[in-house]
């Protein structure tokens, strides 16, 4: 079988890595930096090994191309295009109505097409199937279904293996077809009665991480008012066994999926004449920890930030990945900027970021760590400025939420 997966970023090429062990895998993909790059094997994806992609490539398992007609004889579709928020932060459908092109106007038999971006409930049967068909210059009927993607870059304790998948068809017959295609490298697939399930249950497991750490950021400023430590109150509350999960504060939420995902089904809902009071606070509560930082280390600073050289440490959006996009570090550095400090960065593991270079870590008036990598040691760390602020929690010594 060959399977075709459109998007080769974080998911697009996990589930490439997997499925070349079992199917010939072609990767579409605009970006012909990315594609050169795969096809030589080289991953840019924590998590995906460039060992296993020269291998696949080497058994004629795997290739990468830019080229739309190089997907014409796949007999499955796999969608991993982003979808990210507009100017106006409404969903951006536009990747997945390209990618819809692509499938229309290069496959003209019936295939299996599964989308694995996250996007709104409706989705798949309502914008995805419509446009394919829109663009198909036959009537030709394909199946669909939709099996959100769950990936946690650079995680390693969960893979595409233990992860359990979740998955619909639009037919009985896209659902059976989906399971014997994840089945040979997923252990857990679980079946829900429609793709509205599926991808309202994508959307909610990310909408609660996001209000969590909304929770704890707010809580965060509340046990300072306390003059008591989050860190110990927190912990304090994790030994009950039961009805209580442990978040931690930090700057904000970064990456591709909780800042935006959650802000997918607040638009759903409003759409439906549903309220999302509750998602749409705790998206202005993460945004705005940035600034409570900022105030935090100005009042340490005697009130003025004026001339200072901050140093932000880490400007990932997690420890341990590369991944920069919508990262806390963003808004703490233009608010540090408004207030007349002199900003750089320091990150090992992201290496360019906006086309400036990192920073050596050392130096500052004032370091303020957003990520602690492993590779950053604690002690370069508390030896880059005379006043660090962490907002990690895992840099002993220094100043902290
Ligand atoms: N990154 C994650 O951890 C994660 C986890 C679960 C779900 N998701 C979801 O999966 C989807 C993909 O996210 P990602 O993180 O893999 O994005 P990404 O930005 O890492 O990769 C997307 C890739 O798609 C390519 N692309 C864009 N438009 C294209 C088109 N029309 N045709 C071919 N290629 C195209 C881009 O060049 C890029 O390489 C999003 O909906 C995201 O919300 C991401």
């Amino acid at each position: 079988m060959k399977v075709a997966i459109i998007g080769q970023g974080y998911v697009g090429l996990t589930i490439s890595a997997y499925a070349g062990e079992f199917y010939e895998v072609v990767g579409f993909d605009k970006n012909s930096r990315i594609v050169d790059q795969l096809n030589n094997g080289t991953s840019h994806i924590e998590g995906v090994e460039s060992a296993t992609l020269l291998r696949w490539i080497k058994a004629g398992r795997y290739r990468a191309t830019t080229c739309e007609a190089d997907i014409a004889d796949a007999d499955l579709v796999v969608i991993a295009v982003p979808t990210p928020l507009s100017d106006e932060r409404k969903p951006d459908l536009s990747f997945i109505e390209a990618a819809c092109k692509t499938i229309g106007e290069n496959i003209d038999r019936p295939i299996l097409v599964i989308n694995e971006s996250t996007s709104f409930p409706g989705t798949l049967r309502n914008y995805i199937k419509p446009a394919i068909e829109k663009y198909s210059k036959k009537s030709v009927v394909h199946q669909y279904a939709i099996s959100p993607e769950r990936v946690d870059p650079g995680r390693s304790d969960f893979n595409q293996k233990n992860t359990p998948r979740l998955f619909a068809g639009l037919t009985q017959e896209s659902s059976a077809k989906t399971r014997e295609f994840y089945s040979r490298f997923c252990d857990n697939l679980i079946e829900v009665s429609s793709p509205e399930v599926a991808e309202a249950a994508k959307l909610f497991e990310n909408t609660f991480r996001q209000v969590n750490i909304a929770l704890v950021n707010e809580f965060a400023q509340i046990a300072h008012s306390l003059g008591i430590s989050v860190y110990e109150t927190l912990d304090a509350a994790n030994t009950k066994p039961y009805g209580f999960m442990k978040f931690t504060p930090s700057a904000g939420v970064g990456g591709h999926c909780i800042p935006v995902d959650p802000t997918y089904l607040a638009a759903a809902a409003e759409e439906n004449g549903a309220p999302a009071t509750f998602i749409r606070r705790a998206n202005e509560v993460n945004l705005e920890m940035s600034e409570y930082i900022v105030n935090r280390v100005q009042a340490d600073n005697n009130g003025s930030l004026q001339g200072k050289s901050v140093l932000i440490v880490g400007v990932a959006y997690k420890p341990n990945v590369a991944d920069v996009r919508e990262t806390a570090a963003e808004l703490v550095i233009k608010h540090l900027r408004d207030r007349g400090a002199v900003v750089s960065w320091h990150d090992e593991v992201v290496g360019t970021w906006h086309e400036e270079i990192s920073s050596p870590l050392s130096g500052a008036d004032i370091s303020i760590v957003i990520t602690k990598h492993d590779v950053a040691s604690i002690r370069d760390i508390l030896a880059s400025a005379p006043y660090v602020f962490d907002t990690t929690g895992r840099v002993p010594g220094a100043k902290g939420l």
